[in-house]
C-alpha cells in the first residue's frame, strides 16, 4: 500500500502514522522527521533546513524531493510506504507521481485527516515529541506512560522549537496557501478519503483502519 498522509500541522499526521506503520508493517516517511534528525546532527541539509523550519516556512522543494526520491528506492519501499507530510506543495505531489510511475508505482490513497483550527493551537502547545523515534505525545491527551520518556523506545521527550504560537500560526498560514491546494489535486485523481481528526487517537485510528483495508 503507497499512501500518504494529508492535513494541517497538528492534526494528528505523525500519531496516526505510527500506529498505521506497526499495523501494515511498511515504512513511514516523514519528512519532518528526517529534516529534525539532520538538524540534530548538524549536517549540511539540517543546516540549511533549519532556517525556514524554525519560521515555519517550507523547505524549498529542490531540497526535499530528492531527500524523499532516495528514501522511496530503498529495499523497505519495495511493498508499501506511508508518506508524512510530503507531498507538500503541488509541485512536490508532481514530481513524486512522476517518479513513481518511473518505478511502475503510484499513490493508492491520500487520507486526509481535518481538525478545525480551534483544536490545533492546544494540541501543538501541549504536544512533546520523542527526540530519538519522532514518537508523538501531548501532555493531557496523550501521555506518555512514565513522565518525559517515550512508550515505544525510551527516549527523552522533547517540545519541537516550532511548536511556539507565532510559528504555529505561520505554519498554518503556510498550509492554507501552498499545502491545501493538494486536496483538490487528490480529489481529482479519485484518492482522496477525509476522516474527521477530532475523536478520540483510537477512534481516528479504527476509521484509519476501514479506510486502508481496501488497499491491503
Ligand atoms: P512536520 O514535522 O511535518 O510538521 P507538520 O506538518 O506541521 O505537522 P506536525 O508534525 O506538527 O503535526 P502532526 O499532524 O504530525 O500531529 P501530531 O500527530 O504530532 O514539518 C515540520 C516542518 O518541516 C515544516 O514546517 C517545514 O518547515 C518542514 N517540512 C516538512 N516536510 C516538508 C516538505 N515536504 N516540504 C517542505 N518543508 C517540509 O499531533 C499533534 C499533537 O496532538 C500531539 O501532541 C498529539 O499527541 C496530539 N493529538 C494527536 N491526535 C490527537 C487526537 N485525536 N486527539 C487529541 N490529541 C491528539
Ligand atoms: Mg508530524
Ligand atoms: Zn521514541
Amino acid at each position: 500500500m503507497n499512501i500518504v498522509l494529508l492535513g494541517p500541522p497538528g492534526a494528528g499526521k505523525g500519531t496516526q502514522a505510527k500506529k498505521i506503520v506497526q499495523e501494515y508493517s511498511i515504512p513511514h516517511i516523514s519528512t519532518g522527521d528526517i529534516f529534525r534528525k539532520n538538524i540534530a546532527e548538524q549536517t549540511p541539509l539540517g543546516k540549511k533546513a533549519k532556517e525556514y523550519i524554525d519560521q515555519g516556512l517550507l523547505v524549498p522543494d529542490e531540497l526535499t524531493i530528492d531527500i524523499v526520491k532516495d528514501r522511496l528506492m530503498q529495499e523497505d519501499c519495495k511493498t508499501g510506504f506511508l508518506l508524512d507530510g510530503f507531498p507538500r506543495t503541488v509541485f512536490q505531489a508532481e514530481a513524486l507521481d512522476l517518479f513513481l510511475k518511473e518505478l511502475d508505482k503510484a499513490i493508492e490513497c491520500s487520507l486526509l485527516i481535518e481538525v478545525p483550527r480551534e483544536n490545533i493551537l492546544v494540541r501543538m502547545t501541549g504536544r512533546r515529541m520523542c527526540k530519538n523515534c519522532g514518537a508523538s505525545y501531548h501532555v493531557t491527551f496523550n501521555p506518555p506512560k512514565v513522565e518525559g520518556k517515550c512508550d515505544l523506545c525510551e527516549g527523552p521527550l522533547v517540545q519541537r522549537k516550532d511548536d511556539t504560537e507565532a510559528t504555529v500560526k505561520e505554519r498554518l498560514k503556510v498550509y492554507d496557501e501552498q499545502t491545501q491546494p493538494l486536496i483538490d489535486y487528490y480529489a481529482a485523481q479519485n484518492k482522496l478519503i477525509e476522516i474527521d481528526g477530532t475523536q478520540d487517537i483510537d477512534v481516528v485510528f479504527d476509521k484509519a483502519k476501514d479506510v486502508l483495508k481496501r488497499f491491503e
